[in-house]
């Protein structure tokens, strides 16, 4: 099916990457729709989506991009919806009979959060996901690009890291709970396998229920595990980037607090890691060449169910190379234009050396690459987060389809 087509139902479509995903699929030609409880982002994350997206219409005017011109709530139905609350999620698959497939970013992402409410989080992430699988296998919608991430490969035996490295169950509950997850989505592609077997035998015999009636049925999961490394940089354009709620965790968006003066100054968590200057290294990702690598998953995905293929699959998603926490505070003063102020302090527990992709295999089969610099990345933040110093502080009345 051409994108033209598709609808895609995102979950956490109002989040730092959901929202910069959802603006992607709509460039792209698929329709979209968002479901969120916005317990972690504001419904103003879709008015940025739906302003951008008329900028990109305005710019390069085709019969693709007519939508443009309609309000957001049609543009992005829009639903407040919990994935945990299962009446909430069959509405929205009842209201939209169309979605073809989910993009899944709900959930809880905050590491040192997860070790203190361990509960909510296996809570929110393992039973909403099941939840929402269970709602989307009773709607014969079997089409999932999961959020996994590089936390599931802990303190890696080899750097840069290929999806066969090991994966492993000794990091945070957070961590634990995309380990789980990898293996519930894995466990249901095989498990399809068998159900769509049984369904077929069934069928020949007569026996599944359709007295003879041409019912084309496909019981098969297609499933994409996407493992990003460290998602960072917003929009270019200044008006679309991470909102966080509270202080920060995440380095970058932390340094983007100290250069606006919300944040005294930097804590380095330890420089005495085996690095080069002691400090760890990541692979950093600019936020939108995060989101068309979900638009090339989506296209694989259909590629290989036209070629009769389902099944599971998981994917790096890193641009391979490694940056430590101080080059990154260097390249972020360089964008600002000011040495940013930090300090060297104690390690954070959990933190491994280094996290650096080998993105090939995403390269080669979903025919995806991360484009954009380091510098655009910092740059990026930078006008994101001087253009917002509170984020999207006002969000005006929500529409409700339901
Ligand atoms: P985010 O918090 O900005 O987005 C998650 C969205 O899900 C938010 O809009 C939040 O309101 C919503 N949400 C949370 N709980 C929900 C619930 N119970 N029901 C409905 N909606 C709910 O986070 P993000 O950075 O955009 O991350 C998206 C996904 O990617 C998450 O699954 C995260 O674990 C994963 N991931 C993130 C990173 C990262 O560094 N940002 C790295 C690897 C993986
Ligand atoms: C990066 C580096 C810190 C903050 C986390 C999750 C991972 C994924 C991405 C969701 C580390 C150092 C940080 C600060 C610092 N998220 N740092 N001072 O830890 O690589 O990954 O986010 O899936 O699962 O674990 O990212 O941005 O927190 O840290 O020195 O105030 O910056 O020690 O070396 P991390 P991060």
């Amino acid at each position: 099916m051409s994108p033209s087509k598709q609808t895609i139902l995102v979950t956490g479509g109002c989040g730092y990457i959901g929202s910069h995903t959802v603006l992607r699929l709509l460039e792209s030609g698929y329709k979209v729709i968002v479901v969120d409880n916005l317990s972690n982002s504001s419904y103003e994350s879709l008015r940025r989506v739906h302003k951008l997206y008329a900028i990109t219409a305005a710019a390069s005017p085709s019969a693709q991009f007519e939508d443009a011109a309609l309000p957001v709530e049609t543009l992005i139905p829009f639903y407040q919806v919990d994935i945990l609350d299962r009446p909430g999620l069959v509405k929205v698959f009842e209201n939209h009979p169309e979605i073809s497939s989910v993009i899944h970013f709900a959930g809880r992402k905050a590491v040192g959060e997860s070790g203190r409410i361990p509960l909510d989080y296996y809570n929110v992430n393992i039973s909403g996901t099941v939840n929402l699988l269970q709602v989307m296998e009773d709607f014969h919608v079997r089409k999932i690009v999961f959020s996994s991430s590089a936390t599931v490969y802990g303190n890696p035996p080899s750097i840069p890291i290929p999806e066969t490295s090991p994966i492993v169950t000794v990091m945070s509950p957070y961590g634990r709970t995309k380990v789980f997850l990898e293996h519930i989505l894995k466990d249901l592609c095989v498990a399809s396998v068998t159900k769509q077997q049984q369904y077929l035998e069934d069928r020949a015999k007569n026996t599944d229920g359709t007295n003879g009636a041409e019912v084309e049925r496909n019981y098969e999961w297609s499933v994409m595990l996407l493992r990003y490394f460290n998602p960072a940089g917003a929009h270019p354009s200044g008006i679309m980037g991470e909102d966080c709620k509270g202080t920060p965790n995440n380095l970058m968006p932390f340094l983007s607090q100290v250069a606006v003066g919300k944040l005294e100054r930097l804590a380095v968590f330890g420089n005495d890691y085996p690095t080069e200057d002691g400090t760890c290294i990541r692979d950093y990702l600019h936020v939108v060449d995060l989101a068309q690598g979900h638009v090339a998953a989506l296209e694989k995905l259909d590629q290989e169910q036209a070629a009769g293929n389902y099944g599971c699959k998981a994917y790096n998603l890193g641009t391979g190379t490694g940056y430590s926490v101080f080059d990154m505070v260097k390249a972020f003063s360089k964008a600002v234009g000011t040495e940013l102020p930090y300090n060297v302090t104690d390690r954070r527990p959990g933190d491994v050396p280094n996290l650096t992709s080998d993105p090939r295999l995403a390269n080669k089969e979903l025919n995806w690459k991360a484009e954009k610099t380091l510098d655009e990345m910092c740059a990026d933040l930078w006008r994101w987060q001087r253009n917002n110093p509170d984020g999207y502080a006002v969000s005006p009345s929500i529409p409700h389809p339901i």
